[in-house]
């Protein structure tokens, strides 16, 4: 992904005081400032329209901020909350080798990075599999698969597991964490789902377009789980 003008690289995720606002209408992210280390995976927490998605895009390069300092990876991957507007090709092998289609690899190099990405997320056996024989849990992995496939260093996931019952929505994030410390990834997971927070390193919670709680996952599942009482 093309790194924008106030990206920078660095290891894990930093931003600061970044503000973002659509054309003609209200601020979305007011000086909004969050640090994930490098090798952490760290949970984004906010009501509907606090600007999740939209702080995603931006670390992603794929909205342009006002102003404002993003600091990250140019490998970056990103997970939506349905899988169906991301997998495009009819097979689960041919949809990771697709992402790779720029990186002028030979066929046995593809073949390498594939295997080794459907390895690390428990579904080699399923590489000759149609795309539209996979579970809700099976796409979201082969979309991990994808980004692992293209040595991603950061990963950004926006509401995975929306879409998924209880059981694979706790298997994909156990899935995730076991990920991020066996590569060293750095992580962002948007979620509304406190359960996963026993999952992560830290969380963030955004209102309004800033960060107003940060830290302890514990903490912070105790503080939300007050507030929906
Ligand atoms: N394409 C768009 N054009 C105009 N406003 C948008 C657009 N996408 C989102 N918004 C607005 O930006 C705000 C933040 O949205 P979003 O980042 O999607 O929030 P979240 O993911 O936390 O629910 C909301 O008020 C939303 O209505
Ligand atoms: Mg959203």
């Amino acid at each position: 992904m093309s790194i924008t003008p106030n990206h920078a690289r660095a290891n894990g995720i930093e931003v600061k005081d970044l503000c973002f606002n659509w054309r003609h209408g209200a601020a979305v992210l007011q000086s909004c400032s969050l640090n994930v280390p490098k090798g952490e995976f760290w949970m984004l927490l906010g009501t509907n329209g606090s600007g999740k998605s939209t702080l995603l895009r931006l670390l992603a390069g794929l909205l342009p901020a006002q102003s404002g300092e993003i600091k990250t990876s140019p490998h970056l991957g990103f997970v939506f909350q349905n899988p169906d507007h991301q997998l495009v090709m009819p097979t689960v092998g041919a949809d990771v080798a697709f992402g790779l289609v720029e990186e002028r690899l030979s066929p046995n190099q593809v073949r390498v990075r594939v295997e080794e990405a459907l390895t690390a997320v428990n579904l080699l056996n399923l590489q000759r599999r149609p795309i539209y024989a996979l579970s809700g849990g099976q796409k979201q992995r082969i979309a991990i698969a994808g980004a692992i496939a293209r040595q991603c260093e950061v990963l950004l996931l926006d509401e995975p597991t929306a879409l998924l019952d209880p059981d694979t929505q706790l298997d994909l994030v156990a899935q995730v964490r076991r990920l991020v410390k066996s590569r060293g990834l750095t992580a962002l997971w948007v979620t509304h789902r406190l359960d996963e927070l026993d999952f992560c390193d830290g969380a963030f919670l955004l209102e309004q377009g800033r960060v107003v709680d940060q830290g302890e996952p514990t903490r912070l599942k105790q503080r939300l789980m007050q507030d929906q009482d």
